[in-house]
């Protein structure tokens, strides 16, 4: 049987990182390849504790269909947590979705229309770009530097533009974020134009030494859509996220997830509620920091070791910048050489990592790569750094 295809699926691709993965399972593999959280940070026993209550409790109504918002609990839970953080959000805002990839999705879906012209920064997560493609739009890149999105570029590009698409904490690849003076250009460039943002936020709480400034969200609400997401601060297999939508654009987004899955786990959304009271996460919070920035601290020290340099490495050796939190740091191979024919050499020196220019919209980057540094233990980064070295000298005496 030849099927045919509708237009959007011909847009569908394999994630490039899925399928470095695969590559990754292999024993002996140190893999900065993958943007999966630390096992050890997973709350088991709490979740263990959360299910047996949420069974003996509420058993029948766990088990049943839900409403399509969210379970009301969680979704007050989150409107709270956001306000404390400077944000002014209401539970009739918050719908919560099957992880904030989710999100993305139903943002698309709403918002973006086929030759819709969608802004993106340079690089950008790879994911909203494979969510966004089958709407077939028009993905821009927006020029950007080691705080993101350049505010003249911005304003140029925003005329017209059906969203803009933006992380400004830890960003998914490169681990940079956003200080407050370009948060404050961004969202008044945003808001002169009429121009939608979506905001990105699954890192925000994963600093190490300084909470990041406050939310775009918080400085112009009217016009941004928030995506948060429970997989990093306690376990991706949760599948739980949610976005919060101004409360003109919150029906749209409500029927788009009544027709993608009807509504998130129930059971799932109670038991994260159950775990969430009396301040677990708290408590729960600082224990990831504190392993995430030690790690970091590992493969930046391991770097500095095998280059002899703090980060930038000019045009002939390997750079790298260094994260205030989130799970990645971005590095740049010298002049001459391609992350795409590294990955290799490097995997058959036992490390992996994805090629950054997967992370582009237009005009890919062949030099960058992302490094995870949240899933190796600290010893194996550093054996991983070394075999990096090690495969750069190889590609080095081949160039
Ligand atoms: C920037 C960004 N957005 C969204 C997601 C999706 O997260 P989830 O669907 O697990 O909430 C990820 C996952 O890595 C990400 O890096």
């Amino acid at each position: 049987m030849t099927f045919t295809l509708a237009r959007r699926a011909h847009k569908m691709n394999p994630s490039v990182i899925r399928e470095i993965l695969k590559i990754t399972e292999r024993p002996n593999m140190i893999s900065f390849a993958g943007g999966l959280p630390s096992p050890e940070t997973f709350p088991v026993q709490a979740m263990q504790e959360a299910c047996a209550r949420v069974l003996s409790q509420d058993g029948q109504a766990a088990l049943q269909y839900a409403a399509s918002e969210g379970y009301g609990p969680l979704r007050d839970w989150v409107a709270q947590e956001l306000t404390s953080q400077g944000m002014h959000v209401g539970a009739d805002q918050v719908l919560i979705t099957t992880g904030s990839q989710q999100g993305l999705d139903l943002v698309a879906k709403v918002l973006v229309d086929a030759g819709s012209r969608v802004l993106v920064e340079t690089p950008t997560y790879l994911g909203a770009l494979q969510a966004f493609a089958p709407m077939e739009p028009r993905i821009e890149g927006v020029a950007s530097d080691d705080e993101g999105v350049l505010p003249e570029a911005l304003e140029r590009q925003a005329e017209g533009a059906r969203l803009a698409y933006l992380l400004p904490n830890f960003q998914n690849p490169t681990g940079r974020s956003m200080s407050a003076s370009r948060r404050i250009r961004v969202t008044q460039t945003a808001a002169e134009k009429g121009l939608p943002l979506i905001e990105d936020n699954p890192y925000g709480d994963l600093w190490f030494d300084q909470a990041p400034p406050p939310a775009l969200a918080a400085r112009y609400p009217e016009g941004t859509v928030y995506l948060g997401s429970f997989s990093k601060i306690l376990a991706p297999g949760l599948r739980l996220g949610y976005v919060v939508a101004p409360r003109t654009l919150y029906p749209k987004l409500l029927q788009a997830k009544q027709a993608a899955d009807l509504h998130s786990p129930s059971f799932n959304q109670r038991v994260v509620a159950e775990v969430l009271k009396e301040g677990f996460i708290q408590r729960h919070i600082p224990t990831i920091r504190s392993r995430y920035r030690l790690q970091c601290q590992a493969m930046l020290g391991a770097l500095e070791k095998a280059y002899g340099h703090t980060g930038d490495g000019g045009d002939d050796c390997l750079s790298w910048n260094r994260p205030m939190g989130g799970m990645f740091v971005w590095a740049r191979l010298p002049a001459g050489l391609k992350a795409m024919d590294l990955l290799p050499i490097a995997v058959e020196q036992g490390v992996a990592f994805v090629p950054g220019s997967a992370f582009f919209a237009e005009n890919p980057d062949p030099r960058s790569l992302r490094l995870s540094f949240v899933t190796p233990g600290l010893a194996e980064i550093e054996s991983g750094v070394a075999a990096l070295a090690r495969s750069l000298e190889i590609a080095r005496n081949r160039a």
